[in-house]
């Protein structure tokens, strides 16, 4: 069955919705808490180790009930169910989307063409696990006998973002192999991370679920070369294991066939990081822990396919975000996670959702006159305080954030837990707060300052506050847990994606650039470039000359 195809602004919703913005878009949040005195709690979800607080937003419960009821018309619903079913719901690309199976339960049953794929996942999952454990344990051993010390992983896009914000995220459980990422095409990148190799010691995973991305193959090519300097062409088995659909082209770059990982279509790339792309996650933690993360998104999978919507956590986070984005017309959000570990956090959330939803023509084939994707970004907290705060407390543009941040610390020491997470909290309040014209007087005042200065200052020194923050706080950083908060994140992708008409999980934009540079990569070799725009030709020749 095809997914509903509904163009949201012609439902009876979205005009409900347009009358009601109109009525409360000068609310200001002080008001909303003073006229509603259950606001926190009726607008709080605790759900396992999660507690989501969203009563810092422009809304009303007639606001939600409004945007919950253009989710049952769009036919939310049934869109989670066809995508969880297994149907082909990437239908641009002909292809079911099934990143939620690669964690569901060994039992379970997941038809694709009416083949169960879980019996196949489990036999993936069993080779990872037997893989990293010879690895972790040592008793896998490189070309010279040696116990592999350290892992690269070579990839990008979907290929990299995923393990490697995973493994930064879950360093605290990281165990002794030291662990690499090598992406950008840039030879810096992996000219540098070569000048830390040992290459008796060293495992390279090759991911790329095409394995014809340019950036991968180069980098790949060139780790090989430099690799075949110390070792005979019959170490590379040792030494190289690959990730991929595309089993041929594993085996012509000359990888043991035992030493490739299979992954499916039926995986989008930037939804992978759950299947055998998070090999190098699960080397870098063990198995266990990769199994745990698993566990995490399984939970929240189970969450949002199971619970109402006004009790469901990233139908709650996806509609709020329309509301902003379509009707506030907020441009961008921030997620600013509380916790050094989360460092990549936005940087991954980046490609989830620009490239899941930064799209213009909907299911119908039409062209769009709404707002789709938002702009995300981010930076840890507090250091972003000290960054781009100021833009977001005092400047023009309404940007919604996301605070994450998690109860207990992972180092116990409780000094810097509470300062991180009084400006965790604090950050939220005086976003919504702000500071009147009476406040800052009275500040200026007890400062005995000149009633001229003050006048002079008080302009600036003015917060209008009313800017909304979503508050998820979690009991602490782990394997499970981060595994639930990217899942969250995934399902708010995949729920306005459907409210907005659109396919999420296809990625033809990327590909134009990627030709253009193919050809012109071809044009250096013939030294000819008078076949663009002006620009471009004199760029090109000022690049050779
Ligand atoms: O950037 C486009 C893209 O296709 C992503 O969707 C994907 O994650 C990345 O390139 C890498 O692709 P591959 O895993 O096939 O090398």
């Amino acid at each position: 069955m095809a997914l509903p195809s509904i163009n949201p602004t012609t439902t009876e919703s979205w005009e409900k919705l347009q009358e009601h913005y109109s009525k409360i878009k000068n609310s200001h949040l002080k008001s909303l808490f003073a006229e509603d005195s259950n606001r926190a709690n009726d607008f709080t979800i605790k759900w396992e180790d999660f507690y989501v607080d969203y009563s810092k937003n422009r809304l009303t419960k007639t606001t939600l009930d409004l945007l919950l009821e253009l989710a049952e018309e769009v036919k939310l619903k049934e869109a989670i169910e066809s995508q969880f079913s297994g149907e082909i719901i990437n239908q641009t690309e002909g292809r079911a989307v099934l990143h939620t199976a690669l964690r569901a339960n060994e039992s379970s049953e997941v038809f694709v063409d009416g083949k169960n794929v879980i019996p196949e996942i489990s036999s993936v999952k069993s080779k990872i696990k037997a893989f990293s454990d010879q690895v972790v344990n040592g008793d896998r051993k490189g070309y010279t006998g040696k116990s592999f010390k350290t892992i690269v992983n070579i990839g990008i896009g979907g290929s990299d973002l995923g393990p490697a914000m995973v493994v930064d995220s879950l360093q605290f459980y990281k165990n002794h192999l030291d662990t690499y990422f090598v992406s950008n095409v840039d030879g810096d990148h992996v000219n540098e991370i070569i000048k830390k190799l040992d290459p008796e010691t060293t495992l390279f995973v090759i991911v790329s679920k095409t394995f014809t991305t340019q950036e991968t193959l180069s980098n790949a090519n060139t780790i090989r070369g430099w690799f075949l300097k110390t070792a005979d062409q019959s170490a590379i088995a040792k030494h190289f294991v690959a990730v991929s659909t595309n089993i041929e082209a594993v085996k012509n770059f000359g990888i043991d066939e035992n030493n490739i990982f299979p992954m499916w279509n039926w995986v989008g790339g930037r939804f992978s990081l759950w299947s055998a792309v998070g090999l190098t996650i699960s080397l870098s933690i063990g198995y266990k822990n990769f199994e745990s993360l698993l566990e995490g998104a399984h939970k929240m999978d189970t969450h949002f396919k199971n619970e109402s919507f006004n009790k469901n956590i990233p139908v709650i986070l996806a509609v709020i975000s329309i509301w902003y984005n379509n009707f506030f017309n907020a441009e961008s959000e921030a997620v600013i996670a509380y916790s050094q570990y989360l460092n990549q956090f936005a940087t991954y959330l980046q490609q989830g959702i620009m490239e899941s939803n930064g799209k213009s023509v909907d299911r119908n084939g039409n062209n769009i006159d709404y707002q789709t994707g938002t702009l995300i970004w981010g930076e840890p907290g507090t250091n972003s305080q000290h960054a781009f705060f100021q833009l977001i407390h005092q400047g023009t543009k309404l940007i919604p954030a996301d605070f994450i941040g998690f109860k207990e610390s992972l180092h116990g020491n409780k000094e810097h837990q509470d300062k991180l997470i009084s400006n965790f909290i604090a950050q939220t309040e005086a976003l919504m707060n702000g500071k009147t014209e009476d406040e800052v007087l009275r500040e200026l005042n007890k400062q005995n300052v000149s009633s001229e200065i003050i006048n002079k200052l008080l302009p600036f020194k003015v917060f209008q506050g009313n800017k909304p923050t979503t508050t998820i706080f979690i009991n602490k950083l782990t394997p499970e847990s981060l595994g639930k908060l990217i899942a969250m994140y995934e399902h708010k992708i995949f729920a306005q994606g459907i409210i907005w008409n659109i396919y999420s999980y296809d990625q033809f934009g990327v590909e134009l650039g990627k030709k253009l540079a193919t050809k012109i990569l071809k044009e250096f070799e013939i030294n000819s470039f008078d076949n663009h725009d002006a620009s471009t030709s004199n760029l090109l020749k000022y690049y050779k000359e």
